[in-house]
């Protein structure tokens, strides 16, 4: 069984900016455009320490956009956005890059590097920008290759790995830097089955270990199984938001219900 204390060490759960009370994020009539489009209209929404919100809708509804929004990738428009007691709006250098130290996000594509073992992809961000003595790098890749089952495949490369295992040690290159918050846009869309299977369980496993997570996805059953919110995201805005059960029980509107019985 694997602790909290696994994620993290001891004294570093907490980044300054982030106050144990309140939302860790805290959105507040969020516009995004692009152009003419209005892409997110009006978007309100908090997230609890220790939630996991599953971000549903269809394609073009604004959900990747509304989580890049939530890690500075996107500049916004209009409304207010907190998270880890950030002030995301505010995009001097010092205040991204402490930003994105509390909070870590992956992606479809698993982005790592062909030419380094699974180990130095981990250890790269660590000694580099963290500072760490590369022992101590290497100690923290261990931690996060057993959290994500990979303790094997240390040394080798990301073509000697499946696509589930990539994932895998994309999510553990994330976790190495202790994040508070973890991002995941359809993490699993590019796998098969079995693969999004292991995914989904690391994923399972962080939710029961603590962490604070945002997932958008097409898994609706692990949605309505794991998370704690579902949010269903239609035409840019918040349509329904709620427990799961509740939600997929009883559709307030025709349009979550269509996207349901569609099977999307
Ligand atoms: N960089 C961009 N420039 C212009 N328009 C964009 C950009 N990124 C997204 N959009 C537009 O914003 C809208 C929402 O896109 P977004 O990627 O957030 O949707 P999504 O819900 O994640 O869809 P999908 O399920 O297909 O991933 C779409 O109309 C898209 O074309
Ligand atoms: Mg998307």
């Amino acid at each position: 069984m694997l602790v909290a204390t696994d994620l993290a060490p001891a004294g570093t759960r907490r980044a300054a900016g982030t106050t144990a009370a309140g939302p860790v994020v805290a959105v507040q009539d969020l516009v995004k455009r692009f152009g003419q489009n209005t892409v997110l209209d009006g978007v309100s929404l908090d997230i609890q320490r220790g939630q996991m919100v599953a971000i549903v809708g269809r394609s073009g509804s604004g959900k990747s956009t509304l989580l890049r929004c939530m890690n500075a990738l996107e500049t916004v428009e209009g409304g207010a956005l907190r998270v880890c007691g950030h002030d995301v709006g505010q995009r001097d250098k010092l205040a991204l890059r402490e930003l994105r130290r509390d909070v870590g996000i992956v992606f479809q594509s698993y982005n790592l590097f062909p030419h380094l073992t699974v180990e130095r992809n981990i250890t790269l961000a660590l000694t580099s920008v963290k500072k760490l003595a590369k022992a101590e790098a290497c100690e923290v890749a261990r931690r996060v290759l057993a959290l994500v089952g990979l303790s094997d495949k240390a040394q080798s490369y990301p073509e000697q790995l499946s696509g589930g295992q990539s994932q895998r040690v994309a999510i553990a290159r994330s976790l190495a830097l202790s994040p508070q918050l973890m991002l995941f846009d359809e993490v699993t869309s590019a796998l098969d089955p079995e693969l999004t299977g292991e995914v989904l369980k690391v994923m399972e496993d962080l939710k029961r270990q603590g962490m604070t997570m945002v997932l958008v996805t097409h898994e609706m059953a692990f949605a309505r199984r794991v998370a704690d919110v579902v949010v269903f995201m239609h035409q840019g805005r918040v349509w329904e938001i709620g427990p799961p059960e509740e939600l997929f029980t009883r559709p307030r509107t025709a349009e979550f219900a269509q996207f349901i019985s569609s099977g999307l």
